[in-house]
């Protein structure tokens, strides 16, 4: 894998001394954290190559002892920075390895291409904006809200064109949802490839949506009765087209304006995106600039060549909308070795495009016996669910793996089962059972049973 994109790891780890002033200690935070980059970038390349972010925190580092009680750290002896210091604020120094990460092989250009959310370094449900993966065909949009339009035309009594003041009149709802694209964990089909959980799994991210009920728009211009389906249309220089059945508008999709409390993100569709709970990324078009209603599908280049699973038999699989029940362990995992031995905590993320998580079961043995996990509230439908369990390492190797059951039943499968019914050409929807080695050190791998 290629490392030149990955920010460097570990932050600012290696500080000495009482620091004089604020100046001073500005001055030396400069220097800190070039030192630090040297220190855990050497650590990185000597232990853990190819992982992203492999490290914790402060593993490896030395603390300070002029920092440790019953001294009292320089940070407690001068006046910190003012609150117009950080109009908008952004985290601490120390967690710069908690970023979004692309792997430069996977696609050609940066502007078509994807990146990948830090999900082994992030806790609770909800991935903070700037670290949402992002997956564009074009490049981001940069669309000024002054000229932002959206066109609702085809068999609609009214036809019209609506101003982002317009939509944001209408009443609003906020609901936690998952967006998955179709493409997470799509180069694991063959065997396993990608050595940490950033690029296995994370073309994923879970936000709070704010907009308006698709179904409160289309009331503005009348769907005729023959309009059964929509196309949506990206105002993005890919200029992406989904077709959407009218059901699903109509049930609980929104056009989204606001991610996590403010306005999106220009990556994610500033301002406004489809969202379609529980279906794949793919169809929620960002930066989305009409939409049409018409009788049929209109069978786009990204529901027929693209998004579509070609089978064993020749045929393809197509209109593949749901995200099947999927869960993934997140620590341990290639980026977050065993450091301890005794009792350690296993946690992940478990969700479902078909409503909520019923239960997590974690194996230790590569899936002979499994244990229940606990779920963490809340267990909202179409949403990240974390779980956590503990599993006990007494220094020998371990295969570390999750299985989810949603509320309809659905038990995540094992890729052998996966394959039997879907063979080795997919590259979309691999939603099966994960295994991490945990080898004699701690260390973790990314590895196909069977
Ligand atoms: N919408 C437009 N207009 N253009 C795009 O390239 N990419 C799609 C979808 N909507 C895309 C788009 C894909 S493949 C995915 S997975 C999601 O947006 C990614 O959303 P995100 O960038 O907010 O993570
Ligand atoms: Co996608």
């Amino acid at each position: 894998m290629d490392r030149s994109n990955e920010a460097p790891d570990g932050g600012a780890r290696a500080r000495t001394g009482a620091q004089p002033s604020s100046t001073g200690r500005r001055a030396f935070l400069k220097t800190g954290l070039k030192t630090g980059l040297g220190v855990a970038g050497a650590a990185v390349a000597g232990g853990m190559a190819g992982r992203a972010g492999a490290t914790p925190m402060t593993a490896g580092a030395e603390a300070d002892p002029a920092t440790l009680p019953p001294n009292v750290p320089w940070w407690n002896q001068y006046l910190g920075d003012g609150v117009a210091a950080h109009p908008y604020g952004s985290p601490s120094p120390y967690e710069a390895h908690v970023v979004r990460r692309n792997v430069e092989w996977l696609t050609a250009t940066t502007e078509s291409s994807v990146n990948f959310t830090p999900i082994q370094d992030l806790y609770g449900f909800v991935t903070p904006n700037g670290l949402c993966f992002e997956r564009h065909h074009g490049g981001t949009a940069e669309v000024n809200p002054v000229d932002f339009r959206l066109m609702i035309n085809g068999l609609v009594d009214t036809p019209k064109v609506f101003t982002i003041e317009d939509i944001l009149r209408f009443p609003s709802v906020s609901r936690f949802h998952f967006l998955e694209c179709a493409a997470n964990t799509g180069m694991e089909w063959r065997g396993a490839q990608l050595n940490g959980v950033q690029y296995t799994h994370g073309m994923i991210h879970c936000v709070q949506y704010t907009g308006v009920p698709l179904r409160v728009i289309l009331d503005q211009v009348g769907v005729k009765p023959n309009g059964t389906w929509l196309m949506a249309e990206g105002g993005d220089s890919a200029g992406m087209h989904r077709s959407v059945p009218i059901e699903k508008a109509l049930d609980d999709a929104i056009l989204a304006y606001a991610m996590n409390g403010e306005m999106l993100r220009p990556e994610n569709g500033y301002p406004l995106r489809l969202v379609l709970p529980g279906w794949e990324g793919n169809m929620w078009v960002k930066w989305i600039r009409r939409i049409e209603v018409g009788d049929k599908p209109w069978h786009t280049r990204e529901e027929t060549s693209k998004y579509t699973d070609l089978l064993e038999n020749g045929k393809a699989r197509f209109f593949t909308w749901e995200m099947d029940a999927k869960s993934v362990i997140t620590g341990p995992c290639p980026e977050k070795p065993v450091l301890h031995k005794g009792i350690n905590q296993i946690k992940g993320l478990a969700w479902s495009g078909r409503g909520r998580i019923k239960e997590v079961h974690v194996s230790t043995d590569g899936g002979r016996n499994w244990m229940q996990a606990r779920l963490a509230d809340p267990v909202l439908p179409k949403c990240l669910t974390c779980f956590n369990a503990e599993f006990e390492w007494n220094g020998e190797e371990v295969l570390l793996q999750s299985r989810t059951v949603d509320e309809t039943g659905y038990v995540q499968p094992t890729m052998q089962a996966l394959q039997e019914v879907r063979g080795v050409n997919s590259i979309y929807h691999n939603n099966s059972i994960q295994t991490w080695l945990v080898n004699k050190t701690g260390e973790v791998e990314n590895v196909r049973l069977g």
